[in-house]
């Protein structure tokens, strides 16, 4: 019930992969007959991933995470063209990767607006609009949100931006695989996906940058991934990632109809539990995502009880040493803080079945329950 936070490897996409960890080892860049072999493996790993999101293999770039892909286009965007200008807008939800390099970027000489979103997590086109400024030079929203699902008018955000010849980012490590990603028909000047979200291994992930955008490399050194990646590719990843990319384009259609429905059973029994709310777009969603709060409950708990009857599920809140800090993303919807700290998170994928989801369902009102009987926040918050 976790697979928004990683995905097992396909064991076809492993069967791929394991070749290239000790008998085909080569390092691209050599020119003998190991070499190339692997040069190969990668150059059609970059087609397939190219594919799935309808790019060309010469716009994709190879990275280690979505978190560098993230990186690489806030800043390698915002240093190439501070000619420009100096401003960014990135929505409020963003993942800490992109909202942290936002940050960076401040501290560095930008400047940052951060769009609100309302209490689906969607953006607002005007709004977006209002913010645009002759100085600006990149838009970074995400495709679906990591906590709550909601999958934004990214077709329609593009569509804004080329009109006002800003670049447009999109952070898809929740889509990519799962949902249809035509980056041409969506106006997307450059993409973030990864490899593990989508049951690639871990370790591999991807920029798409559209021909002619101008961007700065933020690793210097040999030269790869045509001189904005600088590092040896880390080839079984990669090729493992490509295979990945090619079982989705196959089968994604199938499981987005599966999972929507299992999804949607469990969203509809899970709200029959007095006191529990949805969080997130009832329509506009990842087909693998349910997100709930409950009244009167720590997320941290019901994550403790759920997972000693062996099921694995996340909660919006991030508990560090000192302080709870509640997700800034159910902050963002107009969750208030007691509210957002009673929340879980259910992601489903290739593997899930109705009898998980049933057993989901019997377990979790009980552990709700339980948690309410001993809970310090009753009364207190009412
Ligand atoms: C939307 C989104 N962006 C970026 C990331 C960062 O991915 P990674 O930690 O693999 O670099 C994640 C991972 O949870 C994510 O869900």
């Amino acid at each position: 019930m976790d697979y928004a936070a990683t995905t097992p490897v396909d064991p076809k996409v492993l069967k791929v992969m394991l070749p290239y960890f000790s008998k085909k080892f080569g390092n691209t860049m050599s020119l003998h007959s190991f070499g190339r072999e692997v040069k190969i493996a990668v150059e059609d790993a970059r087609e397939y991933v190219a594919n799935l999101m309808n790019a060309k293999p010469n716009e994709i770039i190879f990275t280690g995470s979505a978190t560098e892909s993230n990186n690489f286009a806030l800043k390698g965007i915002a240093f190439a063209n501070k000619d420009k200008g100096k401003h960014i807008i990135v929505s409020k939800i963003e993942h800490h990767c992109v909202l942290e390099s936002a940050h960076w970027l401040e501290k560095n000489g930008f400047e940052v607006t951060y769009l609100p979103v309302d209490k689906y997590g969607l953006i607002d086109l005007a709004q977006l609009e209002n913010a645009i400024r002759k100085d600006t030079i990149l838009v970074s929203i995400m495709h679906a949100n990591n906590e709550i699902g909601t999958i934004e008018p990214i077709k329609e955000i593009g569509k804004i931006c080329r009109e006002n010849e800003i670049y447009f980012h999109t952070d898809a490590a929740q889509t990519y695989g799962k949902i249809s990603i035509d980056v041409k028909k969506m106006n997307i000047d450059l993409l973030t996906a990864s490899s593990h979200k989508m049951y690639g291994p871990k370790g591999a992930a991807c920029l798409f940058i559209r021909e002619g955008v101008k961007i700065e490399p933020l690793l210097h050194g040999g030269g790869h991934e045509f001189g904005l990646r600088s590092s040896t590719l880390n080839v079984p990843a990669i090729v493992g990632f490509g295979e990945a990319a090619k079982i989705c384009k196959k089968e994604m259609k199938k499981e987005e109809k599966k999972l929507t429905k299992l999804r949607d059973r469990l969203i509809k029994n899970v709200l029959k539990i007095e006191n529990s709310h949805l969080n997130g777009h009832p329509k506009k969603r990842l087909p693998n995502n349910a997100n709930f709060w409950f009244a009167f409950i720590e997320g941290e708990s019901l994550i403790m009880q759920l997972d000693m009857k062996g099921i694995a599920a996340s909660t919006g809140s991030a508990c560090s040493t000192e302080s709870l800090e509640p997700s800034h993303v159910l902050l963002a919807i107009g969750l208030k803080p007691w509210e957002a700290h009673g929340s879980l998170r259910l992601s489903l994928g290739r593997w899930s079945t109705k009898e998980e989801v049933d057993y989901v369902l019997e377990v979790l009102p009980e552990a709700v329950e339980n948690l309410r009987k001993i809970s310090p926040f009753k009364g207190r918050w009412k």
